[in-house]
Protein backbone atom coordinates (compact mmCIF):
# COMPACT_ATOMS: atom_id res chain seq x y z
CA UNK A 1 0.00 0.00 0.00
CA UNK A 2 1.35 3.54 -0.67
CA UNK A 3 -0.44 6.83 0.85
CA UNK A 4 -2.43 8.81 -1.17
CA UNK A 5 -0.21 11.51 -1.05
CA UNK A 6 2.83 13.10 -1.95
CA UNK A 7 3.41 15.58 0.60
CA UNK A 8 2.60 15.51 4.29
CA UNK A 9 1.09 19.19 4.83
CA UNK A 10 -1.73 18.12 6.99
CA UNK A 11 -4.23 15.66 8.39
CA UNK A 12 -6.83 17.18 6.78
CA UNK A 13 -5.57 16.00 3.71
CA UNK A 14 -5.24 12.05 4.96
CA UNK A 15 -7.27 9.44 4.41
CA UNK A 16 -7.84 6.95 7.20
CA UNK A 17 -6.30 4.33 5.33
CA UNK A 18 -3.52 6.88 5.09
CA UNK A 19 -3.65 7.15 8.92
CA UNK A 20 -3.63 3.52 9.36
CA UNK A 21 -1.08 2.77 7.39
CA UNK A 22 1.17 5.53 8.81
CA UNK A 23 1.22 3.80 12.23
CA UNK A 24 1.21 0.35 11.34
CA UNK A 25 4.56 1.06 9.73
CA UNK A 26 5.75 2.80 12.77
CA UNK A 27 4.93 0.18 14.50
CA UNK A 28 7.78 -1.83 12.43
CA UNK A 29 9.62 0.50 12.55
CA UNK A 30 9.72 1.29 16.63
CA UNK A 31 10.06 -3.02 16.45
CA UNK A 32 13.68 -1.84 14.39
CA UNK A 33 14.75 1.01 17.41
CA UNK A 34 14.58 -1.90 20.27
CA UNK A 35 16.99 -3.65 18.19
CA UNK A 36 20.99 -3.34 18.99
CA UNK A 37 21.60 -2.37 15.32
CA UNK A 38 18.69 0.28 14.99
CA UNK A 39 19.31 1.90 11.39
CA UNK A 40 18.33 0.38 8.70
CA UNK A 41 19.29 1.21 4.53
CA UNK A 42 15.91 2.02 3.68
CA UNK A 43 16.86 5.78 2.29
CA UNK A 44 20.11 5.32 1.44
CA UNK A 45 20.45 8.05 -1.46
CA UNK A 46 17.66 9.82 -0.35
CA UNK A 47 18.29 13.61 0.68
CA UNK A 48 16.47 15.27 3.35
CA UNK A 49 16.91 19.01 4.48
CA UNK A 50 15.36 19.96 7.83
CA UNK A 51 14.37 23.76 7.15
CA UNK A 52 13.23 25.37 10.40
CA UNK A 53 12.29 28.76 11.08
CA UNK A 54 10.94 28.50 14.51
CA UNK A 55 12.37 27.12 17.22
CA UNK A 56 12.10 23.16 18.19
CA UNK A 57 13.42 20.87 20.39
CA UNK A 58 11.95 17.31 20.05
CA UNK A 59 10.38 17.53 16.23
CA UNK A 60 14.13 18.85 14.76
CA UNK A 61 15.50 16.08 16.72
CA UNK A 62 13.26 13.49 16.40
CA UNK A 63 13.16 14.05 12.36
CA UNK A 64 16.89 14.16 12.05
CA UNK A 65 17.30 10.81 14.47
CA UNK A 66 14.28 9.27 12.26
CA UNK A 67 16.44 10.41 9.09
CA UNK A 68 19.60 9.38 10.22
CA UNK A 69 18.01 5.82 11.23
CA UNK A 70 16.66 5.35 7.53
CA UNK A 71 20.63 6.09 6.69
CA UNK A 72 19.18 9.39 4.80
CA UNK A 73 21.34 12.05 4.23
CA UNK A 74 20.49 15.02 6.23
CA UNK A 75 21.07 18.87 5.99
CA UNK A 76 20.07 21.40 8.85
CA UNK A 77 18.58 24.42 8.10
CA UNK A 78 18.21 27.07 11.03
CA UNK A 79 16.39 30.22 9.82
CA UNK A 80 18.56 32.24 12.62
CA UNK A 81 21.83 31.21 10.99
CA UNK A 82 21.33 31.83 7.38
CA UNK A 83 20.95 34.62 4.53
CA UNK A 84 17.45 34.90 5.39
CA UNK A 85 18.47 37.54 8.01
CA UNK A 86 20.10 39.49 4.94
CA UNK A 87 16.26 39.25 2.98
CA UNK A 88 16.44 36.13 1.08
CA UNK A 89 12.90 35.05 0.60
CA UNK A 90 11.84 31.53 1.63
CA UNK A 91 11.42 30.58 -2.65
CA UNK A 92 14.87 31.32 -2.98
CA UNK A 93 16.11 29.99 -0.09
CA UNK A 94 14.58 26.37 -0.74
CA UNK A 95 15.21 27.01 -4.58
CA UNK A 96 19.01 27.06 -3.52
CA UNK A 97 18.88 24.12 -0.90
CA UNK A 98 17.44 22.08 -3.78
CA UNK A 99 19.60 22.86 -6.58
CA UNK A 100 21.88 21.08 -4.47
CA UNK A 101 19.67 17.49 -5.29
CA UNK A 102 17.71 17.71 -2.05
CA UNK A 103 14.79 14.89 -2.18
CA UNK A 104 12.70 15.80 1.00
CA UNK A 105 11.92 19.10 2.84
CA UNK A 106 11.02 18.87 6.25
CA UNK A 107 9.45 22.47 7.47
CA UNK A 108 9.02 24.18 10.57
CA UNK A 109 7.38 27.69 9.63
CA UNK A 110 5.43 30.11 12.61
CA UNK A 111 3.29 31.43 9.18
CA UNK A 112 -0.24 29.32 8.79
CA UNK A 113 0.10 27.88 5.22
CA UNK A 114 4.09 28.15 4.17
CA UNK A 115 4.70 24.40 3.64
CA UNK A 116 1.41 24.37 1.40
CA UNK A 117 3.02 27.63 -0.48
CA UNK A 118 6.36 25.34 -0.79
CA UNK A 119 4.89 22.40 -2.39
CA UNK A 120 2.52 24.41 -5.20
CA UNK A 121 6.65 25.94 -6.08
CA UNK A 122 8.99 22.93 -5.75
CA UNK A 123 9.03 19.31 -7.03
CA UNK A 124 10.29 17.95 -3.53
CA UNK A 125 7.80 16.29 -0.94
CA UNK A 126 7.47 18.31 1.97
CA UNK A 127 6.86 17.34 5.20
CA UNK A 128 4.84 19.83 7.54
CA UNK A 129 6.73 20.13 11.07
CA UNK A 130 4.20 22.71 12.41
CA UNK A 131 3.51 25.60 10.58
CA UNK A 132 1.78 28.29 12.81
CA UNK A 133 -1.31 27.88 14.20
CA UNK A 134 -2.48 25.07 11.09
CA UNK A 135 -1.36 21.76 11.94
CA UNK A 136 1.38 19.67 13.23
CA UNK A 137 0.83 15.95 11.48
CA UNK A 138 3.36 14.20 13.05
CA UNK A 139 2.35 15.40 16.31
CA UNK A 140 -0.79 14.20 16.00
CA UNK A 141 0.44 10.73 14.45
CA UNK A 142 3.02 10.13 17.42
CA UNK A 143 -0.20 11.07 19.86
CA UNK A 144 -2.46 8.61 17.90
CA UNK A 145 0.34 6.24 18.10
CA UNK A 146 0.91 6.40 21.29
CA UNK A 147 -2.92 6.22 22.64
CA UNK A 148 -3.18 3.37 20.58
CA UNK A 149 -0.24 1.62 22.30
CA UNK A 150 -1.63 2.59 25.61
CA UNK A 151 -5.49 1.64 25.24
CA UNK A 152 -4.94 -1.06 22.30
CA UNK A 153 -7.29 1.05 19.91
CA UNK A 154 -8.48 4.72 18.76
CA UNK A 155 -12.04 3.85 18.10
CA UNK A 156 -14.45 4.98 21.03
CA UNK A 157 -12.06 6.11 22.89
CA UNK A 158 -12.70 9.57 24.79
CA UNK A 159 -9.91 12.33 24.34
CA UNK A 160 -9.98 15.00 25.92
CA UNK A 161 -8.06 18.27 24.54
CA UNK A 162 -6.92 20.86 27.01
CA UNK A 163 -6.24 24.74 27.35
CA UNK A 164 -5.17 26.60 24.72
CA UNK A 165 -6.96 25.44 21.71
CA UNK A 166 -7.44 28.39 19.86
CA UNK A 167 -3.21 29.03 19.54
CA UNK A 168 -2.88 24.96 19.09
CA UNK A 169 -1.93 23.21 16.21
CA UNK A 170 -1.56 20.26 17.90
CA UNK A 171 -4.91 20.41 18.87
CA UNK A 172 -6.22 20.71 15.16
CA UNK A 173 -4.49 18.11 14.21
CA UNK A 174 -5.51 16.06 17.20
CA UNK A 175 -9.13 16.70 16.18
CA UNK A 176 -9.03 16.08 12.42
CA UNK A 177 -6.91 12.91 13.12
CA UNK A 178 -9.11 11.18 15.93
CA UNK A 179 -12.31 12.25 14.40
CA UNK A 180 -11.21 10.39 11.21
CA UNK A 181 -10.52 7.45 13.02
CA UNK A 182 -13.31 6.86 15.40
CA UNK A 183 -12.73 8.44 18.61
CA UNK A 184 -14.66 10.85 20.68
CA UNK A 185 -12.74 14.29 21.50
CA UNK A 186 -13.46 17.18 23.46
CA UNK A 187 -11.65 20.83 23.70
CA UNK A 188 -11.61 22.00 27.66
CA UNK A 189 -10.53 25.04 28.69
CA UNK A 190 -11.37 28.91 29.23
CA UNK A 191 -14.16 30.32 27.25
CA UNK A 192 -11.53 32.58 25.88
CA UNK A 193 -8.79 29.96 24.68
CA UNK A 194 -11.59 27.72 22.37
CA UNK A 195 -12.91 29.52 19.03
CA UNK A 196 -16.88 29.73 19.33
CA UNK A 197 -16.83 27.45 16.61
CA UNK A 198 -15.41 24.35 17.54
CA UNK A 199 -19.14 22.26 17.65
CA UNK A 200 -20.69 23.33 14.63
CA UNK A 201 -17.43 23.07 12.27
CA UNK A 202 -15.75 19.81 14.45
CA UNK A 203 -18.18 18.09 15.47
CA UNK A 204 -16.49 18.17 19.09
CA UNK A 205 -17.74 18.13 22.66
CA UNK A 206 -17.12 21.78 24.48
CA UNK A 207 -16.31 21.87 28.21
CA UNK A 208 -15.33 24.72 30.18
CA UNK A 209 -15.18 23.10 33.82
CA UNK A 210 -12.33 21.01 33.62
CA UNK A 211 -13.13 18.84 36.45
CA UNK A 212 -16.32 17.45 34.45
CA UNK A 213 -13.63 17.19 31.18
CA UNK A 214 -11.48 14.95 33.13
CA UNK A 215 -14.20 12.58 34.74
CA UNK A 216 -15.38 12.49 30.73
CA UNK A 217 -12.38 11.15 29.07
CA UNK A 218 -9.88 8.38 28.98
CA UNK A 219 -6.91 10.59 27.76
CA UNK A 220 -6.25 14.23 29.10
CA UNK A 221 -3.85 15.71 26.12
CA UNK A 222 -2.91 19.01 27.95
CA UNK A 223 -1.58 21.68 26.12
CA UNK A 224 0.95 24.58 26.49
CA UNK A 225 -0.15 27.87 26.99
CA UNK A 226 1.28 29.49 23.83
CA UNK A 227 1.61 33.17 25.28
CA UNK A 228 3.99 33.75 22.19
CA UNK A 229 1.20 33.83 20.22
CA UNK A 230 -1.33 36.04 22.34
CA UNK A 231 -1.15 39.68 21.82
CA UNK A 232 -4.09 40.14 24.05
CA UNK A 233 -4.79 38.80 27.20
CA UNK A 234 -6.78 36.01 26.94
CA UNK A 235 -6.84 35.05 31.08
CA UNK A 236 -5.91 37.11 34.07
CA UNK A 237 -3.04 35.52 34.93
CA UNK A 238 -0.56 32.33 35.15
CA UNK A 239 -1.25 31.74 38.38
CA UNK A 240 -5.13 32.09 37.97
CA UNK A 241 -4.93 29.81 34.66
CA UNK A 242 -3.14 27.04 36.61
CA UNK A 243 -5.79 27.19 39.93
CA UNK A 244 -8.90 26.88 37.07
CA UNK A 245 -7.22 24.69 34.24
CA UNK A 246 -3.95 23.52 35.73
CA UNK A 247 -4.01 19.56 35.52
CA UNK A 248 -2.79 18.64 39.32
CA UNK A 249 -2.64 15.30 41.66
CA UNK A 250 -5.84 17.21 44.04
CA UNK A 251 -8.04 17.05 40.46
CA UNK A 252 -7.05 13.73 39.34
CA UNK A 253 -7.17 12.17 42.85
CA UNK A 254 -10.98 13.14 43.17
CA UNK A 255 -11.64 11.09 39.66
CA UNK A 256 -13.19 7.46 40.21
CA UNK A 257 -10.92 6.18 37.29
CA UNK A 258 -6.87 6.66 36.45
CA UNK A 259 -7.10 8.40 32.80
CA UNK A 260 -3.82 8.67 30.84
CA UNK A 261 -1.87 12.50 30.73
CA UNK A 262 0.01 13.52 27.59
CA UNK A 263 1.83 16.63 26.56
CA UNK A 264 3.04 17.27 23.04
CA UNK A 265 6.04 19.47 25.11
CA UNK A 266 7.22 22.14 25.75
CA UNK A 267 5.40 22.11 29.35
CA UNK A 268 4.77 25.11 31.21
CA UNK A 269 5.39 23.13 34.84
CA UNK A 270 3.24 24.71 37.11
CA UNK A 271 0.74 26.68 34.77
CA UNK A 272 -1.33 24.09 32.50
CA UNK A 273 0.21 20.63 34.19
CA UNK A 274 2.16 20.44 37.68
CA UNK A 275 5.06 18.64 38.11
CA UNK A 276 3.65 15.73 40.17
CA UNK A 277 1.18 14.50 37.52
CA UNK A 278 3.48 15.32 34.44
CA UNK A 279 6.02 13.39 36.27
CA UNK A 280 3.80 9.95 37.16
CA UNK A 281 3.18 7.13 36.18
CA UNK A 282 0.04 8.43 34.76
CA UNK A 283 1.83 9.98 32.05
CA UNK A 284 3.14 8.73 28.91
CA UNK A 285 4.98 11.93 27.60
CA UNK A 286 8.49 10.78 27.24
CA UNK A 287 6.69 7.63 25.79
CA UNK A 288 5.06 10.22 23.23
CA UNK A 289 8.52 11.31 22.31
CA UNK A 290 9.73 8.07 22.15
CA UNK A 291 7.55 6.89 19.48
CA UNK A 292 7.92 10.14 17.52
CA UNK A 293 10.78 8.56 15.75
CA UNK A 294 9.34 5.71 14.47
CA UNK A 295 6.52 7.66 13.26
CA UNK A 296 8.36 10.42 11.56
CA UNK A 297 10.48 7.03 10.03
CA UNK A 298 7.12 5.80 8.87
CA UNK A 299 6.42 9.24 7.13
CA UNK A 300 9.51 9.79 5.41
CA UNK A 301 9.88 5.85 4.45
CA UNK A 302 6.04 6.52 2.84
CA UNK A 303 6.76 9.33 1.20
CA UNK A 304 9.61 8.41 -0.34
CA UNK A 305 7.70 5.49 -1.97
CA UNK A 306 7.64 2.74 0.33
CA UNK A 307 5.48 -0.11 1.20
CA UNK A 308 4.07 -1.66 4.28
CA UNK A 309 7.56 -3.89 4.60
CA UNK A 310 9.14 -1.66 6.51
CA UNK A 311 12.63 -3.71 7.33
N1 LIG B 1 5.95 19.09 20.41
C1 LIG B 1 6.75 19.94 19.74
O1 LIG B 1 6.47 20.33 18.60
O2 LIG B 1 7.87 20.31 20.42
P1 LIG B 1 9.04 21.22 19.80
O3 LIG B 1 8.48 22.59 19.59
O4 LIG B 1 10.14 21.18 20.81
O5 LIG B 1 9.45 20.59 18.49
Amino acid sequence: MQLSTKHLLGIRDLTPQDIQLILTTAGHFKEVLQRPVKKVPTLRDITIVNLFYENSTRTRMSFELAEKRLSADVMNFSASASSVSKGETLLDTVNNILSMKVDMVVMRHSASGAPHFLAKHIPASIVNAGDGINEHPTQALLDAFSIQEKLGSLEGKKIALIGDIMHSRVALSNIYLLKKMGAEVMVAGPPTLIPKYMKESFDVEVEYNLQKALEWCDVANVLRIQLERQNQVLFSSLREYNLAYGVKREVLDKLKKEIVIMHPGPINRGVELDSDVADSKQSIILQQVENGVAVRMAVLYLLAGGNANAN
